[in-house]
């Protein structure tokens, strides 16, 4: 079977049920990828369920005192990551009647909204074919395929993105991005991966070459 479709299994049988994937609203995708962006799953969990019990949709949040905004955010850093989900809220409530962007291009110039995070949102979202590639995935993916690029390198990112864009399924680009974060938060971590447990490890270039530690290439900090 191709890696494809084992990895897809594995997520539908393994995957956390994170309350942002029970309804697949753009609100709650994008407000659970800003939070994650910089922060572990468990610790953003809290924080995900106090924005969503404080504000119900994206005009409520955009109502808000920016200070309100920031209080709630305390304890997570990076406030940059706050004020652009409020100036995002702002824009999307005034300028946009509440409908959020529907693809990745669109989704990337709002603020706060990097390649990353709009691709996640696009693809989780819209089923748009777009690689989410962040630190996780370049490790996934430099073990998987056995990638040598550099991942300090400017353009690791355009190489990353456009070698996955080959090879990722048509649909369900959603899953298939999120399986690959699922992985490397819960299998195929930095140190000591779970290569047994992993449902594509017959595929993967380091682990049948015995080169795990290998991957991916960083030269600089
Ligand atoms: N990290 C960033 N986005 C995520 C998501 N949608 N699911 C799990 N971990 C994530």
């Amino acid at each position: 079977m191709s890696f494809i479709l084992l990895l897809l299994d594995w997520y539908h049988t393994h995957k956390r049920p994170l309350p942002w994937r029970l309804e697949r609203k753009v609100f709650n995708v994008w407000l659970s990828e800003i939070i994650l962006q910089q922060t572990r799953v468990n610790q953003g969990l809290n924080y995900y369920e106090k924005f969503v019990n404080h504000f119900s949709d994206v005009h409520e949040l955009a109502k808000a005192d920016e200070q309100l905004v920031l209080n709630l955010w305390q304890g997570l850093g990076y406030y940059t990551r706050a004020r652009n989900l409020h100036k995002t809220a702002k824009i999307i409530s005034n300028d946009f009647h509440g409908e959020f962007p529907n693809n990745f291009n669109d989704l990337k110039k709002l603020p706060g909204i990097g390649p990353y995070t709009a691709a996640a949102i696009a693809s989780i979202c819209f089923d748009e074919k777009v690689p989410a590639i962040d630190g996780n995935a370049y490790r996934v993916y430099a073990r998987l395929f056995g990638l040598d690029k550099d991942i300090s390198d400017s353009n690791a990112h355009k190489f990353y993105f456009n070698y996955v864009l080959e090879i990722m399924p048509n649909e369900n680009t959603g899953d298939f991005n999120e399986a690959i974060m699922e992985l490397g938060a819960t299998i195929c971590m930095p140190q000591s991966p779970k290569c047994k447990d992993c449902p594509i490890a017959e595929s993967c270039v380091a682990y049948q070459t015995g080169r795990i530690e290998k991957y991916p290439v960083k030269t600089k900090k």
